[in-house]
């Protein structure tokens, strides 16, 4: 398989993260998380630069990441983007000339059940979370839809048997860096 990059989306709680570790094992592409990358660089936490820039300032230094990721012309790596990305039709540009856009598909309820006690993302501390879950999924889905090559169904199964899905689906479609 080769490609540039692999980059998976979705909402909080598809399993990004774990898959994208899962992911770099199997193929060698080293695994970064774009939150935890964007985190770094602002010497904040995802919380404080809520409170301190509001979700706007979040969605700022966001962009200003991945374009500079792109800039740079990393790869060889499986990123793992906040589950907001895909929002702003710039990043979702971005995202495609990063590589491979895989998006984690999953149903409302997954993510409720998963998320129960998260209190690290800011968008979901408020009393009516699970409206505000539905809502935001229905809201995003277009947004998915039009940033991904890829789109694997996430409820109910493992992540390394989505892990080996994706993998199979590389292979299957004979994947080759276009260098676009
Ligand atoms: C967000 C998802 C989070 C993080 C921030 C906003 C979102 O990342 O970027 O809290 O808007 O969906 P994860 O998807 O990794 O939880």
């Amino acid at each position: 398989m080769q490609t540039k990059n692999l980059v998976l989306i979705g909402y909080m709680g598809s399993g990004k993260t774990t898959v994208g570790r899962l992911l770099s094992r199997k193929t060698g592409l080293v695994f970064e998380d774009l939150d935890a990358l964007l985190e770094e660089r602002a010497g904040m936490s995802i919380p404080e630069i809520f409170e301190k820039e509001t979700e706007k300032g979040f969605r700022d230094r966001e962009t200003a990441l991945i374009a500079d990721l792109v800039r740079e012309g990393a790869a060889g790596r499986v990123y793992s983007c906040g589950g907001g990305a895909p929002c702003r039709e710039e990043n979702r540009r971005l995202l495609k000339e990063m590589g491979r856009v895989i998006w984690l598909d999953v149903r409302a309820e997954t993510v409720i059940e998963r998320l129960a006690g998260d209190r690290n993302r800011p968008l979901l501390q408020r009393p009516d979370r699970e409206e505000a879950i539905s809502r935001m999924l229905a809201d995003r889905r277009r947004a998915y839809e039009s940033a991904a090559d890829l789109v694997v169904c996430a409820d109910g199964k493992t992540p390394g048997a989505i892990a080996r899905e994706i993998v199979k689906s590389l292979e299957d479609n004979h994947y080759e860096d276009t260098g676009h």
